[in-house]
Order: C-alpha cells, then structure tokens, then sequence
C-alpha cells in the first residue's frame, strides 16, 4: 500500500461528473462548457491523477513559497495589481434555441488584501461571476486578468493549473474526501501542484494548526463536526498561499454558533492579507464583509465600501 491517497471518483468534489465538454458547431465562444468544475482538480482536467506524481505542465511545485508559519503572509500578487480585474465581463449560457446572459457587462475590480461580499437575487448571476472569477468557466466576451495575468483565453489545462496555483475555494458542501483524513485533504492541492510527500505533510499540518485543528489532523470528515470539516476546507484553500479565497455560501450548511466561528477564521483570514471573496445570501454573513457587491439582472448595482468607523 503506498502512502498517498488514492482520489475516490465517487466523492472527488462538486460537479465532477459533469464532464461535458460542449461547443457549437460553429465554435462560439459562448456556449462553451467547462468539463473541470471540480476546484480542487488536478492540473490537466477531471482525470484522476495519481496524487503523488508529478503532472506534466505543473510549473508550480515550488514549495519555498508557501509559508509554514502561523502568520501568513499576502500571496504573489505585487502591489498595485489588483487580484480581480474584470472589464465588461459578459457570459451567456445558450441551451437549445434560446440562450440566456447571465452576465451583461460586468466590471469589478477587487484589489490585494480586500474583503468583499457579493448578494443579489436568485438568478441575478452570482454563481456565474463566481465560477467566472474562479477559473472555473470563461467569459463569453470581456476581459478577466487575475493577478496581472489575462486568464480570459486560456485553455483549460491552463485555468485548472491557474485554479490551483491562485484559488483557494471554500463551498457549501465542504466537499472533503470521505476517506481522507484531514490532513490528506489539505494536502491535495499541493499533490497536483508537484509538491514532495515530505513539505506537503508539513504544510497541511501548519494549515490545519492555522485553523484551530492541530488535534483532529487524522479525523476523516465523518468524524468532525460540520464546522470542523469547514474548517479543514479553510485550511485546504489556504495551503497553497493563494492569491484569493472565494467562497460560496461557505456558512450555508452550519448551524449559527458555526456560522460565527466560520466567519470569525475568514475574519483572520483577511486580517492576514488575504483577499477573499464570499458569495451570501445573508445580510449579517456579508456585513462582515469590507464591501458589499450587489448583483441584479446580471450586473453590478450597487458596490458600497464601509468608510472608516463602519460606517457604509
Ligand atoms: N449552465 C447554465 N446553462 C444555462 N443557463 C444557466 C446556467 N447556469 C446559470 N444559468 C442561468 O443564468 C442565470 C444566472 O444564474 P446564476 O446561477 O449565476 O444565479 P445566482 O445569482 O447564483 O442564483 P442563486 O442565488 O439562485 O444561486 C439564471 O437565469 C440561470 O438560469
Ligand atoms: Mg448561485
């Protein structure tokens, strides 16, 4: 038996059995589908990778710079590069004969170290900003530079590895891997990032000590509560040193005294430097936010800032 997790197809992340890859006769840009919408994927699509292995076009298995320490310091990003700039961003989903836009011209821009939260309406194109701004789906026109990097065109070899080398994801579901402990969690993305057995063990043990769970490290989900299993996503998102941390309805599932503690690490999280981003339902889960984006009929409504003293 060798020492690294296998990766279960059965429980491998949201949406992996979605592996159509679909384009229109002629090509268009806007219908297309991406087959990776599993965030914690390997370089090179939905295949399972043999964790462990190093993937051929994964150029970041530098170690060096992830830190191991209980402060973590800002990811790569160089000041004055926003982390998300996004210019008259449209996406349109066509299905059949009709097609719907979901986006229609969205400009955002998020800078380093920021804390935004993004409400609108069911429909009103959160989820798709989110997938957009995730490397998890291309725009159908627009421009998307993440981190300085113009990701609008990539090919989707090339996003899965930006995913995993910029993103840190936190969802709803947790979506952990059943039968891996904690701490074989947090080291995934380091696996398919081509980092060595030894550095990955140490840094998904800093991750989950970051995150209050130096003694459940070799839990396995089942036997963590539901804001402990956040938690060990928390740490999963943050073990690559990531340039941004999105997270989708991240409170959706736990219960309110989770909710509190959740919130609380994403907190810390940004008063580390991060910058995270946090779609919600929930007026008090985006109050903790710096700002809030409001979104309706796929664009950007209203964008408030809380002034100095909290005041919006
Ligand atoms: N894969 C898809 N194919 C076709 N239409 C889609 C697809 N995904 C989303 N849409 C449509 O795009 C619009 C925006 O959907 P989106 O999921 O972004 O909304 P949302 O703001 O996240 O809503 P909710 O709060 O309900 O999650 C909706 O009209 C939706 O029906
Ligand atoms: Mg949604």
């Amino acid at each position: 038996m060798t020492e690294d997790p296998g990766r279960p197809a059965a429980d491998a992340g949201p949406n992996v059995g979605d592996t159509s890859a679909s384009r229109s006769a002629d090509g268009d840009h806007a219908t297309r589908r991406l087959p990776v919408m599993d965030p914690i994927s390997p370089p090179g699509g939905t295949a399972a990778a043999a964790p462990g292995v190093r993937l051929p076009g994964a150029t970041v298995p530098t170690g060096a710079t992830v830190p191991t320490g209980a402060t973590v310091p800002t990811g790569a990003t160089p000041d004055g590069i926003p982390v998300i700039d996004l210019a008259d961003g449209t996406k349109t989903y066509a299905t059949g004969p009709s097609s719907v836009q979901a986006l229609r011209g969205v400009a955002l821009r998020v800078d380093r170290g920021e804390y935004v939260a993004i409400m609108g309406p069911s429909g009103s194109g959160k989820s798709t900003l989110m997938h957009i701004l995730g490397c998890l789906d291309v725009l159908s026109s627009g421009t998307y530079r993440l981190s300085g990097q113009d990701v609008s065109a990539m090919s989707e070899v090339d996003l899965a590895e930006v995913r995993n080398r910029r993103i840190g994801f936190v969802f709803q579901q947790f979506n952990l891997l059943a039968s891996l402990t904690a701490w074989r969690n947090v080291e995934l993305p380091l696996v398919y990032a081509g980092v060595e057995r030894r550095i990955r063990r140490e840094r998904a043990i800093a991750a989950l000590e970051r995150v209050g769970l130096a003694d459940r490290v070799e839990h396995r989900p089942g036997e963590l509560s539901g804001g402990q299993q956040q938690r060990v996503a928390v740490a999963r998102a943050l073990v690559t040193d990531p340039d941004l941390v999105l997270a989708d309805e991240p409170t959706g599932n736990l219960d309110s005294a989770s909710t509190d503690d959740i919130l609380a690490l994403l907190g810390d999280v940004h008063a580390q430097g991060r910058t995270v981003v946090l779609i919600t339902h929930e007026a008090d889960v985006a109050a903790e936010a710096r700002r809030t984006v409001r979104m309706r009929d796929g664009l950007i409504h209203d964008d408030t800032a809380v002034l100095a003293g909290g005041v919006r």
